[in-house]
């Protein structure tokens, strides 16, 4: 059984994040709302814990999780140093959607980070989160709280279809808003490195700091990522899904192409294009950049097996949090349909 609590995020109630919090520093899995996503927590410092959210999300051992802390403090009593560019990065950017990789200084258990010997440190913005920290006062291990494989959840809904039964709690915080996870940033080089582009931009980043470097990986499919997660089969919606560029003109030729009696096409664009767009289903995903990623996952898991046999998607600009966008669908499609 997972106990599911009700939050209201402006007048949280604190006996519920009372009660989350214990089952934490007990060593149990409790899943969360972050500004991202949701994530499945564990005491970063218990091994046996932290085991607990590999076997319920069926994740590889070999990908380290992200330990999440309240306070700029706390993120210090992790890593060995904190060098200035990564001092600069949390001042400006966090509480929010940045990850810094570091050093360890080995506080963390073993299976947080993969055994490795850096770690990727993440201090939440969201209200729901900050105060779950606070009460239970260990560092949080959480990765995204869906099953490996599929989009991450930006609704406790979403957590529950997956994990119902597999966790100890699931605190429903509502909606996550960002709706794409944190910006992953290596601050282990004298140049920073983007792993994994996210809530916060790489225009963002070079506003900030100046140059950044971003992982090669990200562009070119034949280099090993250096982010672990980043090789896996990812975003998974329950059908193939062909991200397919071009004008709302050339997308429907795709679609007509495909479509027919026993294949049924299901079609997720922005506002504008989908109102041009004919098909089974139809899912706008809104008109500007912030409100697809918002939407992005929750459209993803939209579309089910005997419903659709095939999702077209339309493709979007690579700035701001396009780049993050893009980078889901990419690893989501089976294949990219140029115009
Ligand atoms: O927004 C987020 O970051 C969400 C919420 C719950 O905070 N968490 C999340 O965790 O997305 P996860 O485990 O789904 O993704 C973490 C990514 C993976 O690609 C992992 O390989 C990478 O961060 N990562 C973690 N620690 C790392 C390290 N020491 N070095 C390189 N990459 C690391
Ligand atoms: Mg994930």
């Amino acid at each position: 059984r997972t106990k599911r609590w009700n939050i209201q995020v402006q007048e949280p109630d604190y006996q519920a994040i009372r009660e989350a919090a214990e089952l934490l520093r007990n060593g149990w899995t409790v899943a969360f709302p972050t500004e991202t996503v949701y994530g499945l927590g564990a005491d970063a410092t218990n091994e046996a814990a932290v085991s607990g959210i590999f076997r319920a999300k069926g994740r590889p051992e070999d990908n380290p999780l992200i330990a999440h802390v309240a306070t700029k403090d706390q993120l210090r009593g992790l890593v060995r140093t904190l060098p200035p560019v990564a001092e600069t990065l949390l001042d400006r950017f966090t509480p929010g959607p940045l990850t810094v990789v570091l050093p360890s200084n080995g506080v963390c258990a073993d299976n947080v980070t993969a055994g490795l010997s850096t770690i990727g440190v993440r201090i939440p913005q969201h209200p729901v989160a900050r105060k779950l920290l606070e009460v239970c006062d260990i560092p949080v291990a959480a990765p995204s709280a869906n099953t490996s494989g599929k989009p991450s959840p930006t609704t406790a809904d979403h957590v529950f279809e997956d994990l119902h039964g597999k966790i100890a709690g699931l605190v429903d915080g509502g909606p996550t808003g960002v709706g794409v996870e944190s910006t992953v940033v290596d601050c282990t080089q004298d140049i920073p490195i983007v792993l994994r582009p996210g809530g916060i931009t790489s225009e963002q980043l070079e506003a900030a700091i100046g140059s950044v470097m971003v992982d090669p990986a990200l562009a070119n499919t034949t280099e090993n990522p250096k982010a672990p997660g980043m090789k896996y089969t990812h975003y998974s919606p329950e059908v193939p899904m062909w991200l397919v560029a071009g004008t709302p003109e050339h997308i429907q030729t795709v679609i007509d192409g495909e479509r027919g009696p026993k294949k049924r096409i299901g079609v997720m664009a922005s506002t504008e294009t989908a109102a041009e767009l004919h098909a089974d289903k139809v899912i706008p995903l809104g008109s500007d950049l912030r409100d697809i990623a918002a939407g992005l996952y929750d459209a993803l898991r939209i579309f089910k097996n005997g419903d659709v046999d095939l999702i077209v998607c339309e493709t979007f600009p690579r700035t701001n949090i396009g780049q993050a966008i893009m980078n889901r669908l990419e690893k989501a499609a089976v294949s990219y349909v140029d115009s």
